[in-house]
């Protein structure tokens, strides 16, 4: 149930997202139930903004509700409505069945639709207004990701006080990629509405301004400053963390260890754990683990010998064919691989459809000896950050797919390329058979990487930057 805190109407710093950081509901008995929402966006930004005051504008993860401004763990919270035939047009087709799959290297077909776009300019368009409203004089406002990517042209239309920020917290495609969207055009001017634009990797801002030069006639001082409307804008790479030390210390508890310690024991004490965890998506490669992981147990590989696989997967946008589709294709091959390798008592996947609290899964990270992650196409994949600044003892090992933003860090991850089979096949082998000294001293590269890198470091980095923005140009025209 959320708290009765005070709520902030004038906030200095306002976050824009698609969804708050938690789903309300609304209870029988006229209390709101609050639950942590899924996805990386979120467990990024809440610990941030649970230590700065601000406020948070964002859809409370239901359809048709409206529900007052209400404050959650120090985070005051502004719900957006939207109606059902908005998050079919706006959430589930535009931004989840037309940007997401684009954006993610065109790894399924994108459907173009123009009724959703329709949408998808109606609902940025009272995110805008729902920003303009909460924001102080002069705020700074922090927009977030593709869903979103018209507010900063139309906040600004509404308040030209306030500095606004953007960032992208997925891939930005290749330009040629890009050229296929009818809405091409609008989208970056949207996004020029904003003082400084932020991706995960410098490919991705380079690629935007490419984009903007080409689509909207921008002019440049060097790769990343652009000149247009009278304003400056940057672009720039800031890529994403995780609070690595709560993580860490979380990790650490006696409850994670014992958790771990049970965990391990009801799988029956095998020699070796190979853990997936992800939000059920096609982008995630989970099928590519599952296919590695079978051909090995057919070839009766000894490195397979005695080790159980556990995929946790967070239900995700069920409604979109793409996800139901490849919600069967996965459940089918996990029955396939128990139906033709497991025991009784003793399956070869452990399969999990659900969301698991954050201490449940600091124990999975904690017990795994093999860490999957092995995305298609991923603009950071915190999961693979997770798993590292858990490895309190130093153990383990990171199977981490070269096309996550990442792989750009994590250099000592065992890197595979996640659509050569036999890559990750030979990847998961030697996963499985790593001397330690040789894991160990991966591992030790990587956690000095993440807990020096942490989310703290990369808002801090983000939010300076975006300070120093200054319009020198509009100051000098004496606005
Ligand atoms: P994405 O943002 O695409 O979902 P990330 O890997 O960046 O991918 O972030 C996923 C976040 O969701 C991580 O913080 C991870 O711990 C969390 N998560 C993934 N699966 C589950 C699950 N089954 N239960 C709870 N949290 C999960
Ligand atoms: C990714 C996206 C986020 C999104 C999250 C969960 O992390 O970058 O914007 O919130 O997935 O997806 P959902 O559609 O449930 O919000």
């Amino acid at each position: 149930t959320t708290g009765t805190g005070q709520v902030t109407h004038q906030a200095e710093m306002v976050i824009v997202a698609n969804r708050l950081p938690f789903d309300l509901e609304q209870q029988p008995d006229g209390t709101t139930r609050a639950r942590q929402a899924p996805g990386g966006l979120v467990t990024a930004l809440a610990p941030i903004l649970s230590r700065r005051q601000g406020a948070w504008i964002g859809w409370p993860g239901t359809p048709d509700v409206d529900l007052d401004p209400t404050e959650n763990d120090g985070i005051s919270l502004f719900p957006v409505r939207l109606s059902q035939a908005e998050v079919d047009d706006y959430y589930e087709g535009f931004s989840n069945d037309t940007l997401w799959p684009l954006y993610h290297d065109a790894v399924n077909p994108s459907t173009f639709d123009r009724s959703w776009w329709e949408s998808y300019q109606a609902v940025n368009q009272r995110f805008a207004e729902r920003a303009a409203e909460v924001a102080a004089p002069g705020a700074t406002v922090w927009v977030h990701d593709y869903q979103l990517q018209l507010v900063p042209q139309m906040l600004r239309r509404l308040r030209s006080d306030v500095r606004i920020g953007f960032f992208l917290h997925i891939p930005f495609p290749p330009v040629e990629l890009f050229m296929r969207l009818p809405w091409r055009q609008q989208i970056i001017t949207g996004l020029l509405g904003a003082d400084l634009i932020g991706f995960h990797l410098p490919g991705g801002a380079r690629n935007f301004v490419r984009l903007a030069k080409s689509l909207v006639g921008v002019s440049t001082t060097g790769t990343t400053t652009m000149q247009f409307d009278g304003r400056t804008i940057r672009a720039g790479a800031f890529p994403i963390s995780i609070d690595s030390a709560g993580q860490a210390s979380l990790a650490a508890t006696p409850e994670v260890h014992e958790t771990a310690r049970q965990l391990r024991k009801d799988l029956g004490n095998p020699a070796k754990i190979i853990l997936g965890i992800d939000r059920l998506d096609y982008t995630k490669g989970i099928d590519v683990r599952l296919q590695a992981f079978e051909e090995l147990l057919l070839a009766g590989d000894p490195s397979v010998q005695d080790a159980v696989m556990i995929q946790v997967a967070t239900p995700s946008r069920e409604r979109i064919g793409s996800y139901i589709r490849m919600r069967e294709d996965i459940e089918r091959r996990v029955g396939a691989i128990n139906g033709n390798h497991g025991r009784i008592g003793r399956p070869a996947v452990h399969y999990l459809h659900q969301s698991l609290p954050r201490e449940e899964l600091a124990a999975f990270y904690v017990a795994a000896d093999v860490m999957t992650v092995t995305p298609l196409r991923d603009g950071m994949n915190l999961v693979a950050k997770e798993y590292v600044a858990c490895r309190v003892d130093g153990g383990g090992v990171l199977l981490l797919s070269e096309f996550t933003g990442a792989a750009r860090e994590l250099r000592t991850a065992l890197l595979v390329n996640p659509y050569d089979t036999d890559g990750v096949k030979e990847g998961l082998r030697t996963s499985l058979t790593m001397p330690t000294v040789d894991a160990r001293r991966r591992m030790r590269a990587m956690r000095r990487q993440v807990l020096t890198h942490d989310v703290d470091r990369w808002a801090a980095a983000f939010l300076s930057e975006l300070e120093g923005t200054r319009d020198v140009l509009a100051e000098a025209a004496g606005r």
